[in-house]
């Protein structure tokens, strides 16, 4: 089947929320845009300055992560030109890799005419990038809890999320590999249970949208935080700034460098303001969470035209 061109919208996400590692993550409204149309050969055009480093077709996951999902049903795709758009950086710690990756499978599931269920995207998209943290939000919106044990994917979709964020973003690039080589490889068996324990409470937090609670759960975070805290700078100054100025608290957002905080309703932009200010070694942004995850439209944007 040929189609016209269409455009694939995927929100970023912010993962772990501290002790929800490799399992909690909230959609957020800055979007990886692909506009797709089909040609005589795969090619790929990235705008923007963020994305000139992701010049280099062998690293480009969106076609990658499509040719997986054909492979999976014996079919191959036909070429398209891409043209890809960003309004948040790569390897900062929002997603940008699983964003990339959603898009591939939306695209395979566009092109391929699969009709996927959310479910069956979040099982291919898991399967690629192996955490289901930044691909399951960025599939359903809103808030996810998942589980993945290299077989099955399960998850609570929690689609309405009352908060506003700040995203701090930090010049320096933090790759997930690099920052998951700071992580031990084993817990001791009572610092698990604790660890499981405390992250069960911020669960039980956020869908009470208890925010005050689930902030002194981010604090209490004994899976990745103590370990990647080195790579933040002012990590503890910046949350006890945010906190002092209204905001519920703060964490690593992913893996790193950008932190992201968690604010009241109507506080987010003043607080921005106010941190913008103290701290120029950081670019601030009030952002707010996507409700609707991956999106696909037919028109194309004036950039791909
Ligand atoms: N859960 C992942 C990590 C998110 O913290 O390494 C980043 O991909």
């Amino acid at each position: 089947m040929k189609l016209d061109a269409f455009s694939i919208h995927v929100p970023a996400s912010t993962a772990n929320l501290g002790p929800g590692f490799d399992s909690v993550g909230l959609a957020v409204n800055r979007y990886l845009s692909v506009h797709v149309q089909p040609s005589e050969a795969w090619e790929t055009v990235y705008h923007g300055k963020e994305l000139q480093g992701l010049n280099d077709d062998k690293d480009n996951l969106i076609i990658h992560a499509a040719q997986y999902v054909a492979e999976q049903y014996n079919q191959k795709l036909y070429p398209c030109r891409l043209e890809v758009e960003s309004s948040f950086p790569p390897s900062k710690g929002m997603g940008s890799s699983a964003s990339a990756i959603v898009a591939g499978v939306e695209l395979a599931n566009i092109l391929l005419d699969l009709k996927l269920s959310k479910k069956e995207k979040a099982f291919y998209a898991v399967s690629l990038e192996k955490h289901p943290d930044n691909v399951v939000p960025a599939i359903f919106g809103g808030l996810t809890i998942s589980f993945y044990n290299g077989k099955d994917v399960e998850t609570v979709h929690v689609p309405d999320i009352a908060v506003e964020m700040i995203i701090a973003i930090p010049d320096e690039v933090l790759h997930t590999k690099e920052s998951r080589k700071s992580l031990p490889n084993l817990l001791p068996f009572n610092k698990a249970v604790e660890a499981s324990a405390i992250s069960n409470v911020l669960v039980a937090a956020l869908i009470k949208n208890d925010w005050e609670k689930a902030a002194d759960m981010m604090n209490r975070d004994l899976f990745h935080e103590p370990f990647r805290v080195k790579h933040i700078p002012f990590y503890t100054d910046l949350k006890q700034k945010a906190v002092s100025l209204g905001a519920y608290g703060a964490a690593i957002s992913g893996s790193g460098p950008a932190i992201v905080f968690f604010t009241p309703h109507q506080k987010a932009a003043s607080i921005t303001e106010q941190l913008s200010s103290a701290y120029p070694e950081y670019h601030f942004e009030t952002v707010f969470p996507d409700r609707k995850g991956v999106l696909v439209n037919k028109s194309l944007s004036a950039a791909a035209l």
